[in-house]
C-alpha cells in the first residue's frame, strides 16, 4: 500500500504572490498531517520563488510525519540539507526559467558529481532519492550512485492522451520492477490528480506518491484537511481496473 507525501509548495506560492505572511505553509502542513499525510514535501528552489529558508527551519521543528526536501544538486543546497537534516532529500533538476520541475535528472551524465553528493548526504544519515524518468539506464545509474530511493517522474503519464496512457503506465510499472530488482526503493510523483492517481498507486512496489498541485487546488473548495483525506483514500485503496493498469511484469 502506497503512502502519501503532500507537497505544499503551492501554498507558499499564494503567499509569495503578495509577499505576505499568509497562507503559511507551516500551519498548513499541520492540517495536511491531520488529513492523513504520511509526509510533507517542499522544494527549496534556488530562486526561493515559493518555499523560503524560514519555512524549512520551522517545518523541521514542527513536522511530525516525515520531511522530504526536494533540492538541486548544488553545494549551497547540500550545506542547507546537512544543517536542517530532513528525513529524506530528493534531488531534482532545476532551471530558473521553468514553471515547475520539467524532466528527470540525467543521473548517467552527472554520475561523477551525483555519486559523491549522495554519499555525503547518506553518510550524514539522510536517505537520498533521485527524481528520474522511468528508464532502465537511468535506474542503473541511480543504483550505481548508492542512492537508496528513486522517485519515478509521472509527468509523461499524467500528460499522455487517453490512447497513450497505457504505454506510459507500463513504463512506470516496468520502472518500478527494474528499480526493485536493483535494490532501489520506489516513490513517484508529478502531475498526479484525483482522476489519474489510482493506477499509479496500484503499481507493485510503489512506496510513496508525492502530490501537490491537485491537492492544493481541491483544498480551495473543501479545505486542506479534507482534500488530503480524499487523496489518501485513493492512494491507499486504489480501484484495480483489470483492463488498464496494475500489470506487474
Ligand atoms: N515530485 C517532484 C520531484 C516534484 O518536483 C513535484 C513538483 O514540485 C512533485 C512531485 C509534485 O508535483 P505536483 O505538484 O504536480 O503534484
Amino acid at each position: 500500500m502506497a503512502s502519501l507525501g503532500v507537497n505544499i509548495d503551492h501554498i507558499a506560492n499564494v503567499r509569495q504572490a503578495r509577499r505576505a505572511v499568509e497562507p503559511d505553509p507551516v500551519t498548513m502542513a499541520l492540517l495536511a498531517e491531520l488529513g492523513g499525510a504520511d509526509g510533507i514535501t517542499v522544494h527549496l528552489r534556488e530562486d526561493q520563488r515559493h518555499i523560503q529558508p524560514r519555512d524549512l527551519e520551522l517545518l523541521r521543528a514542527t513536522v511530525r510525519s516525515r520531511l522530504n526536501l526536494e533540492m538541486a544538486a548544488t553545494a549551497e543546497m547540500e550545506a542547507i540539507a546537512l544543517r536542517i537534516h530532513p528525513d529524506m532529500v530528493t534531488l531534482v533538476p532545476e532551471k530558473r526559467e521553468e514553471v515547475t520541475t520539467e524532466g528527470g535528472l540525467d543521473v548517467r551524465a552527472q554520475a561523477a558529481s551525483l555519486g559523491p553528493l549522495v554519499g555525503r548526504l547518506q553518510a550524514a544519515g539522510i536517505p537520498v532519492s533521485l527524481f528520474i524518468d522511468p528508464d532502465s539506464a537511468q535506474l542503473e545509474a541511480c543504483a550505481a550512485s548508492g542512492a537508496r530511493w528513486v522517485e519515478l517522474h509521472t509527468g509523461a503519464y499524467a500528460e499522455a492522451s487517453w490512447a497513450d496512457q497505457p504505454l506510459e503506465l507500463a513504463r512506470l510499472t516496468e520502472g518500478s520492477h527494474v528499480a526493485r530488482s536493483l535494490g532501489l526503493r520506489v516513490n513517484a510523483g508529478h502531475g498526479l490528480t484525483y482522476q489519474n492517481v489510482e493506477r499509479v498507486a496500484a503499481i507493485e512496489g510503489m512506496e510513496e506518491l508525492n502530490i501537490g498541485h491537485t491537492i492544493v487546488a481541491r483544498a480551495l473548495a473543501v479545505g486542506l484537511q479534507e482534500a488530503v483525506r480524499q487523496m489518501k483514500a485513493l492512494v491507499q485503496n486504489p480501484r484495480r481496473d483489470p483492463l488498464f493498469g496494475s500489470i506487474d511484469p
